[in-house]
């Protein structure tokens, strides 16, 4: 099964394509000082919910890049209001961005695109202008487990704190899934998985989508419901 048509059935219910909601993102507004003029790069952009909501009401130049080509045609489908949205089918990985080229650079959800978060970090600091901002949404680890399991887990939000902090960035504000919210964001995928099953029991993929479903489902029941949290870091970079 091709991963690209997994999440395209798991998310084709949804926008936000995270477990933050649509009030906790409009807060970035904000906390990212966005208006008219500004430039933003969006990795692993997806259907770029945030960005087309930013270009609907401010004259920004934005970028995304995903490798989903599904997901980009939601992005392309409405020209914003007021800015320009430019959406590049491919990998982050080499793809070429210019050195401080961007006021805002968002990667929510996506750093696995570049490898850990500090890679990633490391990554946006490079394409991030002095003085902008750089914006990353992962997974945080909440409760450590009581008996260490083979599992390997992220940093706690002051552990990546410290990380965004080691990449030149001031974080001037955090925003977290709270636990229903990523319940919610769980059971869409499981939700969508099973009804695509249903639908379309003669798939060549059927029963892959059906294991994967099951895994990620018992994966949020088992260890990110007890231990993990998601929360958005933005970063001011110094300059
Ligand atoms: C969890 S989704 C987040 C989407 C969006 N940022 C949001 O928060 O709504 C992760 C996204 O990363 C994209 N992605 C995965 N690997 C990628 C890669 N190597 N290069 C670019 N995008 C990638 C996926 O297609 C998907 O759209």
């Amino acid at each position: 099964m091709d991963p690209l048509n997994y999440w395209a059935i798991a998310e084709r219910d949804i926008e936000i394509q995270n477990p933050i909601t649509d009030r906790k993102l409009r807060l970035l507004s904000d906390y990212c000082d966005i208006r008219d003029g500004l430039s933003v790069l969006d990795i692993g952009c997806g259907k770029a919910w945030l960005m087309r909501q930013w270009a609907e009401q401010h004259a920004i130049e934005g970028v995304g890049i995903d490798i989903n080509a599904r997901f980009l045609e939601v992005a392309r489908r409405k020209s914003p209001a007021k800015g320009r949205l430019t959406f590049h089918n491919a990998a982050v990985k080499g793809f070429p961005v210019a050195v401080e080229s961007h006021d805002v650079v968002l990667c929510l959800g996506a750093s696995f695109a570049l490898g850990e978060p500090p890679d990633a970090l490391e990554w946006m600091a490079r394409v991030t202008k002095p003085g902008g901002t750089m914006v990353l949404g992962d997974m945080v680890l909440k409760h450590p487990p009581a008996v260490p399991k083979g599992d390997i887990l992220p940093p706690d939000t002051v552990g990546m704190m410290g990380v965004v902090e080691r990449h030149g960035a001031e974080v001037s504000a955090t925003i977290s899934a709270s636990e229903a919210d990523f319940e919610r964001y769980a059971s869409h995928h499981r939700h969508a998985t099973l009804t695509w099953a249903r639908e379309n029991p003669d798939h060549p993929d059927h029963a892959a989508v059906l294991r994967k479903s099951r895994e990620d489902w018992m994966y949020y029941q088992r260890t990110i419901r007890p231990m993990l949290g998601w929360t958005i870091f933005v970063g001011r970079k110094k300059g």
